[in-house]
């Protein structure tokens, strides 16, 4: 069985998936650093030098290789992996339940300040235009989070806690 987790940056997807892996008994993977791993560079890189296009196409690509692996999987995907290339039907066809991070625009924004410049989307932006960007590509974004199994409200929640909601549901 494979678990999926999306959200936006920053809404703690590796973090909950690490954990929820480990009180489920399986492996954890982390989509951004399967990429990086496959493609030999850093995602910053790969977005500097070959454009984003190129790095959704072999999203995509390498998104449909780890689901299709024979091993029970808990995968941590990037935040805009679902919103691309029809990925999102993808997961929920081929795993057992895609879990939604859901965190307050505020909330994200307050975690992006701090980690602006390690993501290639927002690392160009003034602090003071931050704000503004995020509610605006959460927007966007939405309805492709929102068609997952589950969304899980994050704001005030401890990562621990979250990974038990979600192991919780899954029975
Ligand atoms: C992206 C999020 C990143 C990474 C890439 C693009 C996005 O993953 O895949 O920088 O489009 O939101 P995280 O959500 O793990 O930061």
């Amino acid at each position: 069985m494979k678990i999926v987790l999306v959200g936006y940056m920053a809404s703690g997807k590796s973090t909950v998936g690490r954990l929820l892996a480990q009180k489920s008994g399986m492996r954890f993977l982390d989509l951004d650093e399967y990429i990086e791993g496959k493609l030999e560079a850093g995602i910053t890189d790969i977005f500097k030098e070959k454009g984003e296009v190129y790095f959704r196409k072999k999203e995509h690509e390498f998104l449909r290789e780890v689901l299709a692996e024979n091993e029970d999987l808990v995968i941590a995907t990037g935040g805009g992996t679902p919103c691309y290339s029809g990925n999102m039907h993808t997961m929920l066809e081929e795993s057992g339940g895609v879990f939604y991070l859901k965190v307050s625009i505020p909330e994200l924004v307050r975690r992006l300040f701090k980690e602006k410049d390690q993501r290639p989307l927002i690392r160009h932006l003034d602090d003071n235009e931050l704000p503004e960007f995020i509610g605006k590509h959460l927007f966007e974004r939405s309805p492709f989070y929102s068609m997952a199994s589950y969304s899980i409200n994050c704001d005030h929640k401890e990562a621990e806690g979250i990974a038990d909601e979600i192991k919780a549901l899954l029975g």
